[in-house]
């Protein structure tokens, strides 16, 4: 991934989570991120400085006393030039040392003589988590501009359940990259309907496509990291959503209709990437049908056209429609661009796009076709965000 978060300090503080920085190391230096690892006396009762000065190929500090830096003061010379610090696992007691503008250890000096973004990602037992002194702790560094990254919850290593485990390292990842990204749908309301829609023919069997979602759920990732407030309305998957969607799954074109026009009317952008299917099943089974020796005849009824009915309504959200095509991409999607009557249609290769990691696309507008050569999903939606945010403006303006 390329990312604009060039320069990273990672600051590791004692807890069971430790052992997840290390991957989060791991991670950062793979996406071509700079990382300088900074670590409390406790941190390094579960995790050697050995281990992150081999993932980051830099030397690990630990000591507010260590004359390394050029001028011997590490609490300021390591922040400087640095897009972020971001502290993993952050733990109760550094949260309140923190929340106090303690400066009784390297990381804690370190935090309060920073001249960049501060992110903090919460791992403890979570009544540690739930009391008092700790949330007032955080609501104070909230107020003072620092970002919580969770913490998430579920099975925690103390063997009870709840809130306090540590992000996972590549949603920490995105959070931090989503930062740094430009803010082109700040304070826009966007729907974005993703995925295969499957339309049941009896009680176990039915009709999909193999849409996988990906360009969907991309979109709804790079609005979010542009800024935007985002409801994904989709179909069935095996994708995570990306974190701070509100996610609708619904089955069939008809249940998608039905949620789409449940918000339609807040929203100011419709981007419509799912592959809805153009036919249901009239009549569908209850039980399972039983096989014999006969013809099986499958009446179908032609779906709603979802797309289609949000952009005739009297006053439109900004739609953006995806055509997938076999032949004549350009010529088929400009004609659907015009027969559904929107101003942004993004046309693909069926067999290119379908199912994939990667794809081009060509956008038509009234400017004509603009073309962006193959690549991964999440860049592609990264670069339509760009273009639907200039459109809207234009629009609006
Ligand atoms: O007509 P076609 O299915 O190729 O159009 C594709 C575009 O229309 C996509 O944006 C798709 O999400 C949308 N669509 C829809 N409802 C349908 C069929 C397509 O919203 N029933």
């Amino acid at each position: 991934m390329e990312t604009p978060l060039k320069r990273l300090v990672l600051g590791i503080t004692g807890g069971v989570a430790a052992y997840k920085a290390a991957e989060l190391a791991r991670l950062l230096v793979r996406n071509g991120i700079e990382v300088q690892v900074v670590m409390t006396a406790a941190a390094t009762r579960f995790v050697g400085p050995a281990t992150f000065q081999a993932l980051t190929g830099r030397p690990v500090y630990t000591d507010a006393w260590d004359a390394r830096t050029p001028q011997g003061m590490a609490h300021i010379e390591l922040t400087r030039g640095t897009d972020a610090v971001l502290v993993a696992p952050a733990s109760a007691d550094f949260l309140a040392r923190l929340a106090q503008g303690r400066a009784d250890d390297l990381l804690a000096s370190l935090c309060l003589a920073r001249d960049c973004p501060l992110f903090v990602a919460p791992a403890m037992n979570r009544q540690m988590w739930l009391h008092p002194a700790t949330q007032r702790n955080v609501a104070q560094l909230r107020a003072d501009g620092v970002i919580v990254l969770g913490p998430a919850e579920g099975e925690q290593a103390c063997g009870e359940t709840g809130f306090g485990r540590l992000i996972e390292p590549p949603q920490l990842l995105d959070a931090l990259d989503a930062h740094f990204r430009p803010k082109w749908l700040q304070g826009l309301h966007a729907l974005v309907t993703a995925g295969p829609t499957y339309e049941a023919i009896d009680a176990v069997r039915g009709i999909t496509n193999r849409s996988s979602g990906r360009m969907g759920y991309a979109m709804a990732h790079a609005a979010l990291e542009a800024g935007a407030r985002v409801t994904l309305v989709t179909g069935p998957t095996c994708l995570t959503p990306p974190a701070g969607a509100r996610v609708v799954p619904v089955v069939s074109a008809q249940q998608m209709l039905e949620a789409v026009e449940a918000v339609v009317d807040t929203v100011d952008l419709f981007i419509a990437v799912a592959a809805v299917a153009d036919y249901y099943v009239l009549n569908p089974s209850e039980m399972k049908i039983k096989k014999d020796a006969h013809i099986l005849t499958l009446e179908l009824a032609p779906n709603p056209d979802i797309l289609a009915n949000v952009a005739s309504r009297p006053q439109p959200p900004f739609c953006v429609g995806f055509a997938a095509e076999s032949e004549n991409l350009e010529e088929y999607a400009e004609l659907k661009r015009r027969r559904k009557h929107v101003p942004l249609m993004v046309a693909n290769d069926a067999a290119e796009a379908i199912g994939s990691e990667e794809t081009s696309l060509v956008l038509l507008d009234d400017e004509g076709a603009h073309r962006l050569p193959r690549a991964d999903k999440l860049t592609q939606a990264r670069r339509l965000v760009e273009h639907i945010a200039r459109l809207y403006k234009a629009q609006t303006a």
